[in-house]
């Protein structure tokens, strides 16, 4: 997910947001764009062909591990839920808005894509075969990630993957408006690599790989391989 496009002012930090607020500020901030979202993200996988190379190796260490149901967590409107099952996978979508929820179950009928909050994942120990969140982890705080990330070693079986992406830098930005001019009020979070990655170990995951996606861009962004 490109930051291109849209209106991102600088803040200092958003701790002092108890996690109701801005769980309820994002929700409703992709309530709103969910149409709009879904209408530019529809076709974004076609030009991303290092982010296909990383859902295509994604899918292979799966299908090496067995197989299973796939988790999807902050899948948006289904695009990369759906481009998961074409390559093979039982994937499932996960999303805090119901709008998004409700586009993705719309443009894909079929694939079972559930509304519910990364911050209290509501699946059984270890019943996902593999676990993706794609640019979803951006809007959640420092404060919720440890949380996020002991659930995520939950869920995920042992040996099963871990694909997280995520934009690349310092600090956090509130976005106040986005995809094609929509109000939102949500706050953007940018991370070095080596930030998520000592999270992830601290939850108990194996960092195997991470790739620097558009390094010259000014916000590139990286994808990190675990089990
Ligand atoms: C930038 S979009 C990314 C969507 C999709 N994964 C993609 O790659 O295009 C961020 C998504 O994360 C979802 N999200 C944000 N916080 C979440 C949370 N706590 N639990 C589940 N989904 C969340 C938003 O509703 C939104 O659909």
């Amino acid at each position: 997910m490109s930051e291109a496009g849209t209106t991102v002012a600088p803040v200092d930090t958003d701790r002092d947001k108890g996690i109701e607020d801005w769980l309820t500020d994002t929700r409703v901030s992709y309530d709103t764009v969910a149409a709009s979202y879904a209408d530019q993200m529809r076709e974004a996988l076609d030009a991303a062909p290092y982010v296909r190379a990383a859902l295509a190796l994604f899918a292979e260490k799966v299908r090496s591990a067995d197989g299973g149901p796939v988790a999807d967590v902050g899948c948006g409107p289904g695009h990369v839920t759906a481009h998961l099952r074409e390559l093979g996978l039982d994937a499932f979508g996960f999303d805090l808005s119901p709008a998004m929820v409700d586009v993705a179950r719309r443009e894909y009928p079929g694939v079972r894509f559930e509304v519910g909050s990364m911050t209290e994942l509501d699946l059984p120990d270890a019943s996902v075969a593999g676990l993706l969140a794609f640019w979803s982890l951006v809007h959640v705080p420092d404060s919720a990630l440890p949380g996020v990330f002991t659930h995520f070693r939950r869920v995920v079986r042992a040996g099963g993957p871990l694909l997280v992406g995520f934009h690349v830098g310092e600090g956090s930005r509130l976005k106040s408006e986005g995809y094609g001019g929509h109000p939102m009020k949500v706050y953007v979070h940018r991370r070095q690599p080596a930030q998520v990655a000592a999270l992830l170990r601290e939850a108990g995951f194996t960092i195997e790989a991470q790739w620097l996606l558009s390094p010259d861009a000014d916000v590139p962004g990286a994808v990190l391989f675990a089990i």
